[in-house]
Order: structure tokens, then sequence, then C-alpha cells
């Protein structure tokens, strides 16, 4: 078993104010954040449109924390290069997205990326089994994706426990990432249930002072 990491906070760009992207950005890395958390959203696979890798390249330009780009794109396989080219360092495809899921995650690999496994809520936690021993980091959905402010959904925490205690077992070095809905209280049970990167869009845009929220989410993670 490889010792628990510490919570790290990625906020989610979703929820900033676009027409200050870059200003955006400094202030969330100079108030703390681990990773910025870049949704990329094709209209197709989720109901919403977002940005692609030439906005990604802007954000890359604007910070020196890594890059943590959720792809919420059909084929994913299509794509994927240009958002490392752009500057990420992590690669998040869904589980659903991908029928040949192990070739792409080599995919992601070879282009030179962390590679992240996703799963919507409905996706059972068996489907990242077999490529568990080839991914980075596993991305449990907490909300159904496609927009930022939703609602946690509360029954995912047994999802999360039974793949900690998959990457627990295998004693990898394997991030378990949670996404949507994650505020003050919501991520205390997410972190007991096992998670240990947080995205959070509302909860580090909406508030006032941004460096107080990341710190406050990092805390009540580190003491669940
Ligand atoms: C949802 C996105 C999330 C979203 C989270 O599809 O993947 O990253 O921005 O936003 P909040 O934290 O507001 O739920
Ligand atoms: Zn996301």
């Amino acid at each position: 078993m490889s010792p628990r990491r510490a919570p790290r906070i990625a906020p989610s760009i979703l929820a900033c104010d676009f027409a200050r992207l870059g200003e955006e950005v400094q202030a969330i890395e100079a108030a703390g954040a681990d990773w910025v958390h870049v949704d990329v959203m094709d209209g197709h696979f989720v109901p919403n449109l977002t940005i692609g890798p030439e906005i990604v390249k802007a954000v890359k330009r604007s910070t020196a924390l890594p890059l943590d780009v959720h792809l919420m794109i059909e084929a994913p396989e299509r794509s994927l290069e240009d958002y490392v080219r752009a500057g990420a360092s992590t690669i998040g495809v869904h589980a659903e997205t991908c029928p040949h899921l192990h070739r792409t995650v080599g995919q992601i690999h070879e282009a030179g990326a962390r590679a992240c496994v996703v799963l919507n809520p409905g996706t059972p936690a068996e489907a990242i089994a077999p490529v568990l021993p080839d991914v980075d980091q596993v991305l449990v959905m907490t909300v159904n994706p496609g927009f930022g402010g939703q609602k946690f959904i509360e029954s995912m925490l047994p999802k999360i426990e039974t793949i900690r205690g998959w990457i627990d077992e295998s004693g990898r070095d394997v991030a378990l990432e949670v996404d949507g809905g994650i505020g003050p209280e919501t991520v205390v049970r997410a972190a007991a249930a096992g998670a240990d990167v947080f995205v959070a869009g509302t909860a580090v845009f909406g508030a006032e002072d941004y460096a107080a929220a990341i710190e406050g989410l990092r805390r009540d993670a580190a003491q669940a």
C-alpha cells in the first residue's frame, strides 16, 4: 500500500470570468491552487460547448501550474495530442467515449501526458478495473458532466470507496479525483471515501477570497 497523498485542489476554470481568463488563472495560482482543471466540452458527448486547444495554450502561457484537461468529447483519440501539445499535463478521457480504452490510455502516454480515465455517474466502478494498472489517475464524476454548479450525487461515495480499495491494493501511485458539486461539506465526504484530488468550480470562483476557499477545501479534505 502506497502512502496516501496530501489533498490537492484543482479549481475548474469553467466557473471563471472568461473575459479575464489569464488574470483568473494567475489569481488561483497565487491563491495556492495545485492544478488548473480545464473542461473541454464538444456539444455532443455533453450538452455544452466550451473550449479547444487554442484556449488551453493561452491558459498554459498564464501559469506554471499543471493543467488537468478533462475531455468531455466524443472520439478523444482523434484530438488528444493537440491538447498535450497545447500544454496539458494530464489528459482525462471518459470511459463512455472510448471503445478501445486501453489503447487510448497508451496513446496518452505516448503523447507525453499523465493518463486519467473518467467515469460518469451512471458508469460502474468495474469499468475502470481492466485499465487500472495502466492509468495515473481516475476521475469519478460526482455530477452528470456538462455544467458547473450542480448538486453533488451522494450515491457516488461507495464507488469512490471501491476504487480507493483497488488503488491501495495495487500499491501504485494513482490519483483519485472527484469533480462536480465539491464544496465545504461535500469535500469532507469525498475525502473520507478516499478521493485525494478535488475539482471545484463554483466553490472557488464563486468565492470573494480564492485563497481562503482553496485553503478551506484543502483543510477540510485533510481532516476527513
Ligand atoms: C462538469 C465539469 C466540472 C465543473 C465543476 O461537467 O466537469 O469540472 O466545472 O463545477 P462545480 O464545482 O461548480 O460543480
Ligand atoms: Zn471537469
